[in-house]
């Protein structure tokens, strides 16, 4: 099996701005003290992330092969089946999202709105909390997310974390974006 090209520059563009953004937001609204002049920063950085979202949409429609959310592997039955063979022996392996990484991209990107109309219309006390527990799941997600990676990289002795820095996996030519 070669190399094949299935990310294109705007996907790992999008997936680094989108990592940084929420990094930092994070960050900020949990370390920072909200009287200070960086909080102003927490909100730019939420605001940014769901800027990229929003074109991270339209990629999803007209994008490259596995950028289009038509492409995501996320039918109950195929994420259950992949989670316990991923657990148990190798799975099959994916040229775009895993079931995993596809269901946590979901995830996000329902969360990402979420966390910005929360934020957004932040004042009364019920939605402070709403907005902290969903920054809390966001965290979830995201550690998730990355023990997914360590886990795929240790199980398939593929050091799939570089596919988003040079856009390239292991795979079949014919699965190869355009
Ligand atoms: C705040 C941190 C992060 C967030 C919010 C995040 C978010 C995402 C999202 C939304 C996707 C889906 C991509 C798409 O379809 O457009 C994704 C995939 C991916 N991410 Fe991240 N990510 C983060 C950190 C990282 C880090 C640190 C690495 C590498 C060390 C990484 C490596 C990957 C890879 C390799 C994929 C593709 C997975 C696959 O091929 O199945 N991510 N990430
Ligand atoms: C989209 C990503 C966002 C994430 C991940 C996020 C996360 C957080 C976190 C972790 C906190 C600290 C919660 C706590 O310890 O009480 C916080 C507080 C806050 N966030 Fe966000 N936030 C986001 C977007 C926004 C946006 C877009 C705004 C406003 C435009 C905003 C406004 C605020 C405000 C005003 C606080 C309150 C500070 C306080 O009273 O302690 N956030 N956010």
């Amino acid at each position: 099996m070669n190399k094949i090209l299935v990310w294109d520059i705007p996907a790992r563009l999008f997936h680094w701005a989108f990592a940084a953004s929420l990094t930092a937001s994070i960050g900020i609204g949990f370390l920072a003290d909200d009287e200070q002049p960086l909080y102003q920063l927490h909100m730019i950085f939420g605001i940014v992330a769901m800027f990229l979202l929003v074109v991270r949409i339209v990629m999803g429609v007209v994008g490259s092969r596995y950028s289009r959310f038509s492409s995501y592997p996320v039918r109950p039955a195929e994420v259950v089946i992949y989670m316990i063979s991923e657990a148990v022996s190798k799975t099959k392996l994916y040229a775009g999202n895993n079931p995993g990484s596809a269901t946590a991209a979901v995830l996000m990107f329902l969360l990402v709105p979420t966390l910005f109309l929360s934020g957004i219309g932040y004042g009364g006390e019920s939605i402070e909390e709403l907005h902290e527990a969903f920054a809390w799941g966001l965290v979830a997600l995201i550690a998730m997310h990355l023990v997914g990676l360590g886990w795929h990289t240790f199980r398939h002795r593929e050091n799939i974390s570089l596919a988003m820095v040079t856009g390239k996996k292991t795979g079949k030519p014919e699965d190869a974006i355009a």
